[in-house]
C-alpha cells in the first residue's frame, strides 16, 4: 500500500550523534514513522531530554551512552543495544565533528587525527558493529551521514572534506559486500543546515553572505531532510543501495 511505503512500524533504529542537531531530528522522524529509536551520543542528559520528548509525542525511545571515538565505549554500547533489542533494523550513523577552518599547510596532525577518529574511524566502528548484526539477520539498512563535501572539494576544510568523501566510499564498499545479505548502505549528504557544528561560521556576516551565494540562497530546513531520510530507511528505498544522496537545494551545482 502506497500510504504505508515509508512506515517503520515494528522496526528498531539506532541513531548516533542524536544529542543535538540533525541526529536529534532524525531520531524524532524515525520515531514518528513508527520505529523504536535507540539514541546514542556522549551527552546522556541531552539524550534523556530527547527521549522524554519522543515518548511524550507517542513514540518509543531508549538511551545509550556511546563515544564513537572509543572502541571500548562502542563495544559497551552495542552490548547494551543487544540487551535492549533482538534485532537492529536501521542505523543512522550520524555522529560527526568539524574543526576550525584552516589552510592545509597550517593544519596540525593531532587536530586532523582527532577529526578522523570521530568522522571516519568512529563511523566505520559503529557501521561494522551494526553490519555484523544485520548480516546475521539477513536484513537491515545503514545510512551514513556524509555531506555535500562527500561529493566535492572544500577549501579550508581538508580534514572534514576527506572524512566525508571517505564515508561515502565506505558506504559503497559496504553496500557492495553486504547487498547480497539483504543489507543496504547509503550516504545521506546534507547541504547546509543550522546546527552547533556550523553556528560559529554562519553566525557571522561573512557566513550569511556565503549562504546567500548558494543556489538555494538559504540554509536547508530540517523538515527537508525527513523525506530523504525515510526513503533510505524504509522499504520505499528497498532497491536503493550504495548511493550518496545530496539534499542541498542544488548547492553542489555551482561552486563558490
Ligand atoms: N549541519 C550541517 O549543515 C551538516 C551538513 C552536512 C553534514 N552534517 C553532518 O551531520 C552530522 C550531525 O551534525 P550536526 O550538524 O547535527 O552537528 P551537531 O549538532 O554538533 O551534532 C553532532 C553530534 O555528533 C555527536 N558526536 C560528536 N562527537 C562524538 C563522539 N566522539 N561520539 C559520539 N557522538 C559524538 C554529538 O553528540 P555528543 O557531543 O553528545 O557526543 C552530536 O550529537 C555530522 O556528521 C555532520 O558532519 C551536518
Amino acid at each position: 500500500m502506497i500510504e504505508n511505503l515509508f512506515s517503520l512500524q515494528g522496526k528498531t533504529a539506532l541513531v548516533s550523534g542524536a544529542s543535538s542537531g540533525l541526529g536529534a531530528y532524525f531520531a524524532e522522524v524515525l520515531a514518528q514513522a513508527g520505529a523504536e529509536v535507540i539514541i546514542a551520543a556522549r551527552r546522556v542528559e541531552k539524550l534523556d531530554e530527547l527521549a522524554g520528548k519522543i515518548v511524550a509525542n507517542g513514540g518509543r525511545a531508549r538511551v545509550v551512552a556511546m563515544d564513537v571515538a572509543s572502541p571500548e565505549s562502542v563495544e559497551l554500547a552495542f552490548q547494551a543495544i543487544d540487551a535492549m533489542t533482538g534485532q537492529l533494523d536501521i542505523l543512522v550513523n550520524n555522529a560527526g565533528i568539524s574543526t576550525k577552518p584552516g589552510r592545509f599547510v597550517e593544519q596540525e596532525e593531532d587536530i586532523w587525527g582527532g577529526l578522523l577518529d570521530v568522522n571516519l574511524r568512529g563511523v566505520w566502528r559503529v557501521a561494522r558493529e551494526a553490519a555484523i548484526r544485520m548480516k546475521a539477520h539477513g536484513s537491515g539498512t545503514i545510512i551514513n551521514t556524509g555531506s555535500i563535501y562527500s561529493l566535492c572539494t572544500g577549501i579550508m576544510k581538508t580534514d572534514y572534506n576527506v572524512s566525508k568523501v571517505a564515508v561515502a566510499q565506505l558506504s559503497k564498499n559496504m553496500a557492495l559486500e553486504l547487498g547480497r545479505y539483504g543489507v543496504r548502505v547509503n550516504t545521506l549528504c546534507p547541504g547546509y543546515f543550522a546546527s552547533d557544528i556550523n553556528a560559529a561560521e554562519f553566525g557571522t556576516e561573512k557566513g550569511r553572505e556565503y549562504i546567500r551565494k548558494l543556489v538555494p540562497q538559504r540554509l536547508g530546513e530540517y523538515r527537508e531532510l525527513a523525506g530523504p531520510l525515510l526513503l533510505l530507511a524504509s522499504d520505499a528505498g528497498s532497491f536503493i543501495n550504495g548511493v550518496a544522496l545530496p539534499v542541498d537545494g542544488g548547492s553542489l551545482l555551482s561552486p563558490i
